[in-house]
């Protein structure tokens, strides 16, 4: 696996979906060397990227989308299942958080960049202040994280393997990231409490289904198996220009009628995910010590 970035594949183009105009190129090779990122010309490219999306008419629906998602968990405390001390309940009415994962190699990688700009209009709609913004990707280089840090948002230094609990409401911002970072947050996230404060900005769960083995879906990524029957996917519209860069996105949210339907077991001491059979596994996984 390549931790530059550059070698990974962006989502093939959704089922039926047509190529109006000539999408925009994926280039795989890096437009400037990163040790060399000058970090005013980046941060002007990509506002320059945020004011040409701006223009575009399906932004506008990705930032009404994610109002509608975030007003239906931030206005009123959810009635839980297993909430057994009302008192405890998450909080709620509260400005969102955001963390995005797997954001990619943006001075190199044009989709990424492009990413990043939806990321900061986004954070614009739901009034999220940038430094409450956690970004985090192996691939970033140190160039890369002062770009970030330039912008305002929060650079992780740690890699969380996606395994971060959404103690507030948060919007999780992951374009096409590999199943094991979205199966490890909906397992971190694993209960009627946390769940319901997670708005994902992602590639559909159900269009992952689609594309994959029933029986190693179920096997390999159990939480998104589950969670498909339980959330709501709102689909993201993506022109034909763009398809390598926003294509199969949704905004997913879990309400709680949704997640009542699933059997009260599933909540038990939920296991880890191991992901003992998958060889080609798309995640980078935090590094261990060797004793
Ligand atoms: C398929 S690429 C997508 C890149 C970019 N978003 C795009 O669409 O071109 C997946 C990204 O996930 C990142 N990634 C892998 N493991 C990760 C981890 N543990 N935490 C955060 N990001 C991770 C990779 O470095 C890579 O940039």
């Amino acid at each position: 696996m390549s931790d530059t970035g550059e070698e990974w594949q962006v989502a093939r183009r959704r089922k039926g979906a047509a190529r109006k105009s000539k999408p925009l190129q994926v280039s795989s090779a890096p437009t400037y060397c990163q040790e060399e990122l000058d970090i005013g010309k980046a941060v002007k490219r990509i506002r320059d990227t945020v004011s040409e999306l701006r223009c575009e008419e399906f932004c506008q629906v990705w930032k009404e989308q994610l109002l509608v998602a975030g007003s239906a968990f931030l206005s009123k405390p959810s009635k839980i299942k297993d909430a057994e001390d009302p008192t405890d309940q998450p909080e709620t009415g509260r400005q969102l958080e955001c963390v995005c994962y797997g954001l990619g190699s943006f001075s190199s990688c044009v989709s990424a960049r492009y990413q990043l700009a939806m990321l900061l209009l986004l954070l614009d709609a739901g009034q999220i202040p940038a430094k409450d913004c956690s970004v985090y990707d192996p691939a970033f280089s140190s160039g890369e994280k002062d770009v970030l840090r330039e912008l305002g948002l929060t650079v992780l230094t740690e890699n969380e393997e996606g395994k971060r609990l959404a103690t507030k409401p948060t919007l999780f911002y992951l374009m096409h990231c590999g199943k094991a970072l979205y199966n490890n947050l909906l397992w971190k996230n694993w209960s009627a409490r946390h769940l319901p404060q997670m708005t994902i900005i992602g590639n559909s769960f159900s269009g992952m289904r689609d594309r994959t083995i029933e029986r190693e879906f179920k096997r390999d990524y159990g939480y998104i198996s589950q969670a498909v029957d339980a959330c709501e996917e709102r689909p993201l519209p993506c022109p034909s220009r763009l398809i390598d860069v926003f294509s199969d996105t949704a905004v997913i949210t879990f309400p709680t009628s949704g997640l009542n339907r699933l059997p009260q077991s599933t909540w038990t001491e939920p296991p880890e995910p191991q992901y003992q059979h998958c060889p080609d596994l798309e995640i980078i996984l935090r590094e261990t010590l060797r004793s």
